[in-house]
């Protein structure tokens, strides 16, 4: 990771609460606050990073069945590029790992696919646009929780 000064770095549940303001500012700010609430958020496992205290990055995990979803993984624009993306979703895939979920899976945008490629997934065939955004479904699977 990037972030190698004295600046005191914590990962922790959260509420799907907390995770709106940023959801909203990084993701989606031309659109109202609430576009960025998700149906399903009261089911979700949420995951914020925050540094000296200030939430820098979220995401949020659903788990079901046939495997685990990830959704709104947002940084902080000025906190971009520093590792604190890769920090979350590590993090994501070390509880998949020990929790023995099959498969992960994400909506990505289109145009950051190869940042999730980083962290073996790969693109499926399907896809979609939502809100002018094209999107690829992305996925690893965990052989050894088969
Ligand atoms: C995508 C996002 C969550 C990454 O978070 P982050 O905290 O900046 O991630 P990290 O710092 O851990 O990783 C950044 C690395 O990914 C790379 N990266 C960033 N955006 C990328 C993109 N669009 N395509 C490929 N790689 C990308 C950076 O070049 C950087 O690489 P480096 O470490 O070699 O310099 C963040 O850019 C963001 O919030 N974007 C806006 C919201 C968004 O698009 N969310 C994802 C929806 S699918």
């Amino acid at each position: 990771m990037k972030a190698t000064n004295s600046s005191d770095l914590k990962i922790r549940e959260i509420s799907a609460q907390e995770t709106y303001d940023l959801r909203h500012r990084v993701m989606w700010p031309n659109k109202p606050e609430k576009y960025v609430a998700l149906e399903n958020d009261a089911k979700g496992i949420h995951f914020g990073l925050s540094k000296d205290s200030r939430l820098i990055s979220v995401v949020s995990l659903f788990i079901t069945n046939d495997g685990a979803q990830f959704r709104k993984l947002a940084t902080e624009k000025s906190e971009q590029g520093n590792g604190y993306g890769t920090l979350l979703l590590n993090h994501l895939m070390a509880i998949i790992t020990n929790r023995k979920i099959k498969k992960i899976w994400c909506n990505a945008r289109a145009d950051k696919t190869s940042f999730y490629e980083r962290f073996g997934m790969q693109p499926t065939s399907k896809t979609f646009t939502k809100g002018g955004i094209d999107y690829i479904i992305m996925e690893k699977i965990y052989k050894s929780n088969l």
